[in-house]
C-alpha cells in the first residue's frame, strides 16, 4: 500500500517536472530553429519597437516608414496602434510579407483600464484593496486583448514622495510595502494564470528605476540617492513585480548613480537579472536610448552599444539599435551574443504569448462584446467609489439627503472630458459619466439640482494652452470670472447645500505635468471663497492627480471628498458616495502637505538627531518656523460616514525568539450610524539598528467590513521576515532588539505596543 502511494507521488512529481521542463524545451527548440534562419539585420529588427503615430506620442519623435520596415523584418513590435482592425492589418504585414513571418508584439499604455477606465492608479491605491485592484487589471487585460493587444505598459510602481511631480498620479504613492502588494496584484491581474491565454496581457513594470525621485519634482530630472534608500524604499515594488512573474520591464529616463537607467549595467543586469533572477525582456522608455546623448554619454552609436551591453533588449522609438548595432558589431563594440540574447528574450515573450501559433491572438469579432460591458462598468463604478477619500466631514454634512435643493457648481461638475484622468489612451471620454449626470441619476426627482460652472479650471492663458496639448480639457468661457461667480453664488443662495466640484484638469497631472504650485488654481479658489461666504454648507468634491495644498480649504470648508479621477463611471461613483449609497473607505497613500515647502513629506522618514516634538522648545530642533513638520493629511488617513473604535490592542508576548511568530491583536467596533469598511494599519519601528531606521514602516493592513454596531477582532502575525531591512552592506537582514508596533486608523493615529526579538534567524 505504502509503496503504491509512494509510486503515485513519484509519478505525479515527474509528470509535473515534465510539464514544467517540457514547455521551455519546446520553446528553446523552436527559437533555436528560428534564430538559425535569421540574418543579423532580422535579429536587430526584433529589438526595434515603433509607434506609427495616431496614439498618444510622448516624445518629439514618431516613427516613419513603418510599413516598409515591418516588411523588411526591421520591427519587433508596435505600440500606439489603437483598435483590433488596425492591429490586424499591421500584423498581416509582418506575418504575410516579411521573410520569416515573425509576428509583432503589440503594446499599449493600458494604465488604469482599457476602454472601461478605472480610477487613476494613485486613486486605485487609496482603496488599499488588492483584490479590487487585481480585478481592474484583469478587466483591462480582457478588454485590451480583445482589442488585439498583447502587452500592457503597466504597472507603474515608482515610489513618489513629491507631489509636484505629475506622474505621482500613475503610481501607488509613497510606501514600498503597500506599493509592492499592489505591484503584485496588478501583474497577476494582467497576466492571469498563463500568458498563453488569449485574455491575458504581458505586463511591463516601469519605470526601472527610481523615476519617482526626480529632483525638484520636475519630470525627467536627475535622481540621486544612496543605495540603502534605494534598496529599502524605492526598489521593493519593482522586485515584487519580478517575483510575481512580470514578463517585461521598462527602463526609466533618469540617471541612477550618474548613469542613465537605460544604459546602466549594474541596474539592468547585476541587480535585475543576476540578483533578482528576472528572465523576461527589458524595453527602453520612449527614445531613452537616444536621450543618453543629451545626458552626455556620447553619440547614438555609443549610447546604443552601451544600452545593449547594459542589458537593454528593446529600443522604444529611437531606432538607435536598428541604425547602429550592425556597425558596432563590426567594430567590436558589442558582441554577437549580446544581440542574440536580446533577440531571444523578445522571441521568447512572443512565444509565451502564443503569437507564433496565433499572431492575431485575441482578435475575434465575438470578443468585441467583452469590451465596455455593463458588468465592467459596474465594476468600475464600485472600484471608483472605493478609491475616494473623505478628508473632512464636519457636522456630518455628508451623506446628502435626496431632498431639497442642491447647487452643483464648478468647472469639473459637467466635464465628461476630465473624468478619465491622465493616461487613458483607449478610453472614450464621451462614454464617461459626469458628476452632474451621476447626481441626477441618483437623486432623480427627489431633489432639485441647480447647476452653474462658476469658474474656469484656470484663467491663465499660457497654462491652459499647455494643459490642453492632448485635447481641450480646459475650455475657458468668454464670460468674465466675476460674472461666472455671481451666477454660482446666486444659485448657491437658493439651495440647501452646495457641491463645489473643483480641482485639476485630467492632464494637470501625469507625464510632463509637473507643478511648482500645487494649490487649487486661483480662479477656482475665488469661486470657493465666494461660495463659503454665502453661509451655505459647502462640500468640496476634489478632482486631482496629486496631493494638493488645501490649507485654506481644510479650515473653511466643512466637507472635502477627494475623488481623484474616477474613470468611466466617475460621476455615478461620486454620487453613490455623496448620497450614502456607498460609505467611503479610501485612505491616502500619499501625504498631503500644508505647503509645497515641506516637500518631500512622507510618513516613513528617518529620525533626525534633533527631532521636534509638539510641546518642545523649538530652537535648534528640526522644524519650520512657519508650519508644522507633519503633513496636513497623513499617509493612511481617510474618514468614513461611520466611526470605528479600537480596543483591546495587545500582543501574545512582549518578547519573542527569532523563530517565533508575534501576534498583534485589536478589536474594532463600528461605533457609528452606518455600515462601513475600515482599513486597520500596522506599523513597526526598529528602535535600535546598525543604520538609522524609519520612525515607522507599514508592515500590515487588513480591511474589515463592519455592520453598524458590529465588532471584530483582528490579528496580525509578524515574523523576523517582516522585520528585515537592507543594512549598510545591502544584506537583507533582521536585527534582534527592541521594536515598537503601532496599530491604528492611519499613520498618525495609532496605539503603541513594545516588543523585543531575541536571537538570530
Ligand atoms: C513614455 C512614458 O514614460 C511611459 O510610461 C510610456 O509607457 C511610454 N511613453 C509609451 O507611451
Amino acid at each position: 500500500m505504502l509503496r503504491n502511494i509512494l509510486f503515485f507521488f513519484i509519478c505525479c512529481l515527474s509528470l509535473q517536472l515534465n510539464a514544467q521542463t517540457g514547455k521551455p524545451e519546446k520553446m528553446n527548440a523552436f527559437i533555436n530553429g528560428l534564430m538559425q534562419k535569421m540574418t543579423l539585420e532580422e535579429k536587430i529588427g526584433q529589438l526595434n519597437l515603433l509607434t506609427p503615430g495616431g496614439g498618444v506620442a510622448t516624445g518629439a519623435v514618431v516613427s516613419s516608414d513603418v510599413e516598409a520596415k515591418i516588411k523588411k523584418g526591421n520591427v519587433g513590435g508596435l505600440f500606439g496602434v489603437i483598435g483590433a482592425d488596425k492591429i490586424r492589418v499591421a500584423q498581416a504585414l509582418a506575418v504575410k510579407e516579411s521573410r520569416l513571418h515573425i509576428p509583432l508584439i503589440f503594446g499599449s499604455d493600458v494604465i488604469h483600464g482599457h476602454k472601461t477606465t478605472f480610477p487613476i492608479p494613485l486613486g486605485l491605491s487609496c482603496s488599499w484593496d488588492t483584490l479590487l485592484i487585481e480585478k481592474s487589471a484583469r478587466i483591462a487585460a480582457i478588454e485590451g486583448s480583445a482589442d488585439g493587444l498583447s502587452w500592457a505598459f503597466s504597472p507603474m510602481v515608482d515610489i513618489a514622495r513629491d507631489p509636484r511631480w505629475g506622474r505621482i498620479a500613475e503610481g501607488s504613492g509613497e510606501d514600498p510595502f503597500l506599493g509592492s502588494k499592489i505591484a503584485k496584484a496588478m501583474v497577476r491581474g494582467y497576466q492571469g494564470n498563463d500568458l498563453v491565454n488569449k485574455n491575458s496581457l504581458m505586463s511591463c513594470v516601469k519605470h526601472f528605476a527610481l523615476y519617482g525621485a526626480a529632483e525638484a519634482g520636475r519630470d525627467y530630472n536627475t535622481v540621486d540617492m544612496s543605495r540603502v534608500k534605494m534598496y529599502n524604499d524605492y526598489l521593493p515594488p519593482y522586485k515584487a513585480a519580478v517575483e510575481a512573474g512580470v514578463g517585461s520591464v521598462m527602463s526609466s529616463f533618469n540617471v541612477v548613480d550618474g548613469i542613465p537607467a537605460t544604459g546602466n549595467r549594474w541596474l539592468l543586469t547585476d541587480l535585475l537579472r543576476n540578483q533578482w533572477g528576472f528572465k523576461g525582456f527589458v524595453v527602453s522608455d520612449y527614445t531613452s536610448v537616444n536621450e543618453m546623448t543629451a545626458h552626455g554619454l556620447g553619440n547614438l552609436q555609443t549610447v546604443s552599444a552601451l544600452s545593449l551591453h547594459a542589458g537593454l533588449d528593446m529600443d522604444m522609438v529611437g531606432e538607435g539599435f536598428l541604425s547602429t548595432l550592425k556597425k558596432s558589431l563590426a567594430e567590436k563594440k558589442v558582441t554577437q551574443k549580446e544581440i542574440e540574447d536580446a533577440c531571444r528574450r523578445i522571441l521568447e515573450a512572443k512565444y509565451k504569448l502564443g503569437l507564433f501559433d496565433d499572431p492575431y491572438r485575441g482578435i475575434d469579432a465575438a470578443r468585441a462584446s467583452d469590451i465596455l460591458t455593463p458588468e465592467n462598468r459596474k465594476a468600475a463604478r464600485d472600484i471608483a467609489a472605493h478609491s475616494f477619500v473623505l478628508l473632512k466631514n464636519d457636522k456630518q454634512v455628508l451623506p446628502l439627503k435626496k431632498a431639497g435643493t442642491i447647487a452643483v457648481v464648478g468647472p469639473l461638475a459637467d466635464s465628461k472630458r476630465n473624468m478619465l484622468g491622465t493616461w487613458s489612451v483607449s478610453g472614450d471620454w464621451q462614454k464617461s459619466v459626469s458628476v452632474i449626470e451621476g447626481i441626477k441619476n441618483i437623486a432623480g426627482n427627489a431633489a432639485k439640482i441647480n447647476y452653474a460652472k462658476g469658474a474656469n479650471i484656470s484663467d491663465e492663458a499660457d497654462f491652459v494652452k499647455r494643459v490642453n496639448t492632448l485635447g481641450i480639457e480646459i475650455d475657458p468661457e468668454k464670460r468674465s470670472p466675476e460674472e461666472m461667480i455671481r451666477e454660482a453664488v446666486a444659485i448657491a443662495e437658493q439651495s440647501d447645500v452646495v457641491l463645489a466640484v473643483v480641482g485639476e484638469a485630467a492632464d494637470m497631472s501625469g507625464e510632463s505635468a509637473s507643478r511648482a504650485s500645487i494649490d487649487i488654481p486661483e480662479s477656482q479658489q475665488l469661486l470657493l471663497k465666494a461660495l463659503v461666504k454665502t453661509g451655505k454648507p459647502v462640500v468640496l468634491v476634489l478632482f486631482n492627480g496629486r496631493p494638493l495644498t488645501l490649507n485654506w480649504e481644510s479650515k473653511n470648508i466643512p466637507a472635502i471628498l477627494d475623488v481623484w479621477f474616477g474613470g468611466t463611471e466617475a460621476g455615478n461613483a461620486v454620487a453613490d458616495v455623496l448620497f450614502g449609497n456607498h460609505n467611503p473607505s479610501g485612505k491616502l497613500t500619499t501625504s498631503f502637505p500644508y505647503s509645497v515647502g515641506q516637500v518631500p513629506v512622507y510618513y516613513n522618514h528617518l529620525n533626525t538627531g534633533r527631532p521636534f516634538h509638539i510641546g518642545d522648545g523649538t530652537k535648534f530642533k528640526s522644524d519650520y518656523l512657519d508650519i508644522p513638520n507633519e503633513p496636513l493629511y497623513p499617509f493612511g488617513y481617510g474618514l468614513s460616514y461611520t466611526s470605528f473604535s479600537y480596543s483591546n490592542m495587545g500582543l501574545n508576548k512582549t518578547s519573542i525568539q527569532a523563530n517565533e511568530k508575534l501576534e498583534i491583536k485589536a478589536t474594532i467596533t463600528n461605533s457609528g450610524n452606518y455600515d462601513g469598511e475600515e482599513t486597520v494599519q500596522l506599523y513597526i519601528q526598529d528602535l535600535v539598528g546598525s543604520i538609522a531606521r524609519p520612525v515607522k514602516e507599514l508592515k500590515g493592513f487588513q480591511k474589515v467590513f463592519l455592520k453598524k454596531g458590529e465588532t471584530k477582532e483582528i490579528t496580525f502575525r509578524i515574523t523576523t521576515e517582516d522585520l528585515k531591512f537592507y543594512n549598510k552592506d545591502l544584506q537583507h537582514i533582521f536585527e534582534p532588539g527592541a521594536y515598537k508596533a503601532f496599530i491604528g486608523t492611519d499613520s498618525e493615529h495609532t496605539t503603541e505596543l513594545n516588543f523585543s526579538v531575541a536571537g538570530s534567524e
